[in-house]
């Protein structure tokens, strides 16, 4: 009987040992969520601009920070326009620098945003902003708001490290009739020094581009033909009807049909590393890219976890951002879809990313061209 104990007993402290000295996650020796983050006087640190650009591009920035946190000053312009997201579909659209999502921000952990909201008097409604990075006042839609002829700026600390969805809310009913009317985008937060791998060690991004996911509910008229409207606020009470029936009229990447397809399509190289961002504001979905997979995805978008590893599709949930990395080992005309396949392929949630390099017969070889059948099924 003793003998008996003893052979459980051996492997199980040896296990225990083994389970204890390894760092099964490379977060282990992090400090806790709960930790206060490093105090810096904002007002006494260094300023840096950062030019906005249109996605599916990342403005210019390090991978890994170069000093202590910066104040990192950005501009957004809100623009209230008409834009055909389909062939004969023009809506209203409500927008960040006039694109559909806003423009990518990129800061490191600790750095602090300062953002300059511009709600020109051209406009004909009142917007703000609300950070998911942010931390309190309603992610700063509390101090953002803006009416027409107003400009408003605000700070505030991005103490944690991942990428977040940003939105405008303006209150009740006005926030999902902004936010499904365009008015969304992402900010990536990276850890100081960089992302890390799963088993903790610095990766590097060769490309990265910002997908985000919109879905719109244009209203119809009687025939099911898509309604225009002399201003989005005409429009108002035909989307809320729209909107409150949960069925999307379209389900789009950055804001048009094909805006990531064809001639739109990405570009990349085998051998490079790129960091798929994806963000879906309002609604959940799902990410994949055929013929390939994520070799790192940060499930949730935080980069304070170990990313998870060799992932066929990975969830982006409503009000969220997710960021993925793949090292491309083929050429080819690969296409990065929302896996509700319908979603893809019926309502257009797709993008092509064109990658040139050497074929490797070796991950994939056709041994046979189609033929006519040689192979008879005998009848049993
Ligand atoms: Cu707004």
């Amino acid at each position: 009987m003793k003998n008996k104990i003893m052979s459980y007993t051996i492997p199980l402290l040896i296990l225990v040992s083994v389970l204890t000295s390894c760092n099964l996650s490379p977060n282990n020796s992090k400090e806790s969520v709960f930790t206060e983050a490093p105090f810096f006087d904002a007002d006494n640190l260094t300023h840096i601009k950062q030019e906005m650009v249109s996605p599916p591009t990342l403005p210019k920035h390090e991978q890994v920070a170069e000093s202590d946190p910066v104040v990192v000053e950005v501009t957004f312009f809100v623009e209230e326009k008409e834009m055909e997201i389909a062939p004969g579909v023009k809506t209203w659209v409500l927008t960040f620098n006039g694109t559909v999502p806003g423009p990518m921000i990129v800061v490191h952990q600790n750095d602090y945003v300062q953002l300059t909201l511009v709600n020109a008097a051209t406009n004909s409604m009142v917007h703000n902003i609300d950070f998911h990075a942010a931390t309190g006042a309603m992610g700063g839609g509390d101090i953002s708001i803006v009416a027409p002829g107003q400009q408003v700026t605000f700070r505030f600390k991005a103490t944690k490290a991942g990428v977040f969805v940003y939105h405008c809310a303006p209150g009740g009913i006005m926030v999902p009739l902004h936010v499904v009317s365009g008015m969304n985008g992402a900010i990536m937060v990276l850890p100081r020094d960089g992302l890390k791998d799963e088993l903790g060690n610095p990766v590097r991004y060769d490309k990265a581009f910002y997908i985000a996911e919109q879905d719109y509910y244009v209203p119809t008229d009687q025939n099911g033909n898509y309604k225009q409207y002399a201003s989005p606020a005409e429009g108002f009470p035909d989307l809320i009807t729209s909107m409150k029936k949960l069925l999307p009229s379209h389900i789009l990447f950055n804001g048009k049909l094909n805006a990531l397809t064809g001639s739109n399509a990405l570009d990349a190289k085998v051998g490079e590393k790129v960091l798929f961002i994806t963000s879906q504001a309002n609604r959940d979905t799902r990410m994949h890219l055929i013929g390939g997979h994520a070799d790192l995805v940060w499930l949730g978008g935080s980069f304070n976890d170990a990313p998870a590893t060799n992932y066929e599709s990975w969830s982006v949930v409503g009000g969220s951002a997710v960021a993925a990395l793949y090292q491309f080992r083929q050429p080819g005309i690969y296409t990065y879809l929302n896996h509700n396949l319908i979603e893809a392929l019926a309502f257009g949630a797709v993008a092509q990313i064109k990658v040139e390099g050497d074929w490797n017969d070796n991950l994939m070889k056709q041994i046979k061209a189609p033929e006519p059948i040689q192979l008879m099924k005998t009848p049993k």
